[in-house]
């Protein structure tokens, strides 16, 4: 039987009973919808034997899939799978971005129209010497840290629009990546072009909900328009620090066969890099697109 409860911490749901490798009627995949736009992230257990077709066929349901610019990491077979991993294969090539996650970002902010929801199924989660699982995912709640703006920073904030780029991601990553790890590939000015930056509403509205959003992130957001990059660079730290305040993130401690789906339009995430092999991680994600951001009334 499906149940449907609160994880520990200010949003987020864990959902049982489920086995994906059946595909959900209609009845309880508005369930599942519903859960995601009123806790913004829910957890799916015990999906240890999903399949990589079965995984893209459930993320259909929520909408058309991306496919990811960094096309070097898509699963054989199955570019519609984005891995997200440690691991290596014999010959010690990367099979997977470890570092996808290593600033706070909302997954493909840099498109015209962003992704909907992303849906990260853990096929190996890292472990410490006793037991205890590496490699949490932080997720913060851009909802919430709206709602606890000052007055006057929501006043500033409503007719501003933010411009976000692949580029700016992809070097704030780079910027991370450890010495011995197997990180971003290059990419040529040309690849660049095929993903040119956006521009966005700096607070927008669910398209679900309705709720006010603060949707700028410090992964993704180069600058504000009209502002200088001086200017922008200090409100984007100030909101970042704000938007990632203890009372509005969700920190996601990982079991193997866990399927997380999170509100990309509503939420942004941290990968945390706390392990090193022979600890092995190994995740990957479907990216579901949305809707072109309206902005807040
Ligand atoms: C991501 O940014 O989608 C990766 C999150 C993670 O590795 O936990």
């Amino acid at each position: 039987m499906l149940t449907i409860e609160r994880l520990s911490g200010p949003f987020g749901s864990e959902i049982t009973g489920l086995d994906l490798n059946t595909e959900p009627d209609s009845a309880t995949f508005d369930k599942i919808v519903e859960a995601l736009h009123r806790h913004a992230v829910i957890c799916i257990r015990g999906q240890q034997s999903l399949t990589p077709e079965k995984h893209i066929a459930f993320s259909k349901r929520f909408g058309e899939l991306e496919v990811h610019v960094q096309s070097s990491f898509n699963l054989d077979g199955y570019p519609e799978i984005y891995c997200i991993t440690n691991c290596v294969d014999e010959k010690g090539d990367a099979l997977g971005l470890a570092e996808a996650g290593r600033v706070w970002h909302t997954d493909l902010s840099y498109m015209r129209e962003p992704s909907r929801c992303s849906l990260l199924h853990a096929l190996e989660v890292p472990v410490d010497e006793d037991g205890n699982p590496l490699g949490d995912t932080l997720f913060a709640s851009c909802t919430m840290a709206y709602e606890a703006l000052a007055d006057e920073m929501k006043e500033r904030l409503r007719t501003m629009k933010a411009i976000h780029s692949y580029r700016q991601v992809y070097e704030r990553i780079k910027a991370k990546s450890k010495p011995g790890r197997q990180g971003l590939k290059d990419f040529t000015e040309e690849d660049f072009q095929k993903v040119p930056p956006t521009i966005h509403p700096a607070i927008i509205a669910h398209p679900h909900t309705g709720a006010p959003i603060l949707f700028c992130d410090f992964g993704t957001t180069e600058s504000f328009v009209g502002m200088s990059q001086d200017e922008s660079d200090t409100l984007l730290e100030k909101l970042t620090a704000h938007t990632v305040r203890p009372e509005f993130v969700y920190t996601h401690k990982w079991q193997c066969g866990d399927l997380m789906i999170w509100d990309n339009i509503q939420t942004q995430h941290f990968a945390v890099d706390d392990y090193w092999l022979p600890q092995r991680r190994r995740m990957q994600r479907t990216t579901v697109k949305g809707p072109a951001p309206r902005a807040a009334g």
